[in-house]
């Protein structure tokens, strides 16, 4: 089925009636654009996983504006909960606490916490002011596919099969959100984000980051699963010479080699074709996607180096990476997310 995508910044009410009527809407956020449905409807909520073939055990983020009162969706609130929400939210940090079971079971995929964030992004902010409900949503990719960052990004996944997209310009965090654990003693990072394990532990003093052991289910189910894969050929070297070998077998194949890279790599390969992320792990974060998806449409073969900066956003920056190209931590998964 298909019908007509509007695009449009500024169609709040008619997000409204679509939301009410148990449509789908696609909306502005900082970090990435988000697929939203009602989180209080279970046929809403059934409606996302379907839209972006989702594995149904990968639950979703609950989003809600920043006077919605949290204690009508949350169990127990720890008391570090309350610090960590005044120094970052609203902004591209989730925190999962015990859920009150108020919502569609759905959207947490039957585990008994929930995954609230509040975003600051002024378009998603509107939105949520407007339906005044706590909206699922996750990344408005298909699954497995490169998380979107543009409105153009989510017509190329989903027009003709959303109502509405409403469109707040680029994403600049470019990288989603930091999903945190607070349901412990101490926060624990499920997926690393824009607000950093050193940020958070300045202002409550501890802060674990979670790895699955081997064999273990993980806490957060989206982190076993392939993500952000760009759709053509990929590689991905640690070492430039390997890189450059890669990319010359690629032109004597006859293909259309690209470089992805750190700033200080592309100077080093000027006058190749080269995609250049940035000098900084924030500048990284925000060009990440969009040069992904550009690469994808431009090059038969996509050809990652893994930056060398290291520190504040490029925990997050190389853990996206690693799995675009399926390196190390992403290697070998079939699932999507
Ligand atoms: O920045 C973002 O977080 C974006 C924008 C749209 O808000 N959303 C986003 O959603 O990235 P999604 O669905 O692509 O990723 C949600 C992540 C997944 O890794 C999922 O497993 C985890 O959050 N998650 C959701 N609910 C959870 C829960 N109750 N416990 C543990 N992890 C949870
Ligand atoms: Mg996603």
């Amino acid at each position: 089925m298909t019908m007509e995508t509007i695009v449009s910044s500024t169609a709040f009410a008619r997000a409204r009636a679509y939301i009410l009527a148990g449509e789908v809407v696609a909306f502005h956020t900082e970090t990435v654009y988000g697929l939203g449905a009602n989180a209080y409807s279970d046929e809403a909520v059934k409606k996302i996983f379907a839209l972006k073939g989702r594995p149904s055990d990968n639950p979703l983020i609950v989003h809600i504006h920043r006077d919605f009162d949290l204690l009508r969706l949350i169990d127990f609130d720890p008391p570090y909960a309350e610090k960590l929400r005044r120094a970052f939210l609203p902004g591209p940090l989730t925190m999962v606490y015990p859920s009150k079971g108020k919502v569609s079971a759905l959207v947490s995929c039957g585990l008994n916490t929930l995954a609230v964030r509040v975003p600051a992004s002024k378009t998603a902010q509107a939105f949520l002011r407007e339906v005044n409900l706590p909206i699922a949503a996750p990344s408005a990719n298909l699954s497995k596919h490169v998380s979107p960052v543009t409105a153009q990004h989510v017509l190329d996944d989903f027009g003709g099969k959303i109502p509405l997209i409403l469109d707040g310009g680029k994403s600049d965090g470019g990288i989603e959100s930091t999903v945190l654990d607070v349901t412990g003693d101490v926060p624990m990072i499920l997926r690393e984000g824009l607000v950093t394990r050193e940020m958070i532990a300045s202002v409550v003093g501890e802060c674990g980051v979670y790895a699955p052991k081997k064999g273990e289910k993980p806490k957060s189910p989206g982190i076993a699963h392939a993500h952000y894969m760009p759709r053509c050929k990929t590689e991905y070297f640690s070492d430039e010479a390997a890189a450059r070998a890669c990319y010359e077998e690629e032109i004597r194949m006859g293909g259309k080699p690209y470089l992805l890279c750190e700033h200080e790599a592309a100077e080093h390969f000027n006058g190749l074709c080269v995609l250049d992320l940035g000098r900084t792990g924030e500048e990284m974060a925000s060009r990440l996607y969009a040069l992904l998806r550009e690469g994808e449409k431009r090059a038969t073969r996509l050809i990652g180096i893994e930056p060398k900066k290291k520190g504040g956003a490029m925990a997050g920056v190389l853990n996206r990476l690693h799995r675009a190209f399926g390196a190390e931590d992403g290697t070998n998964q079939t699932e999507s997310s």
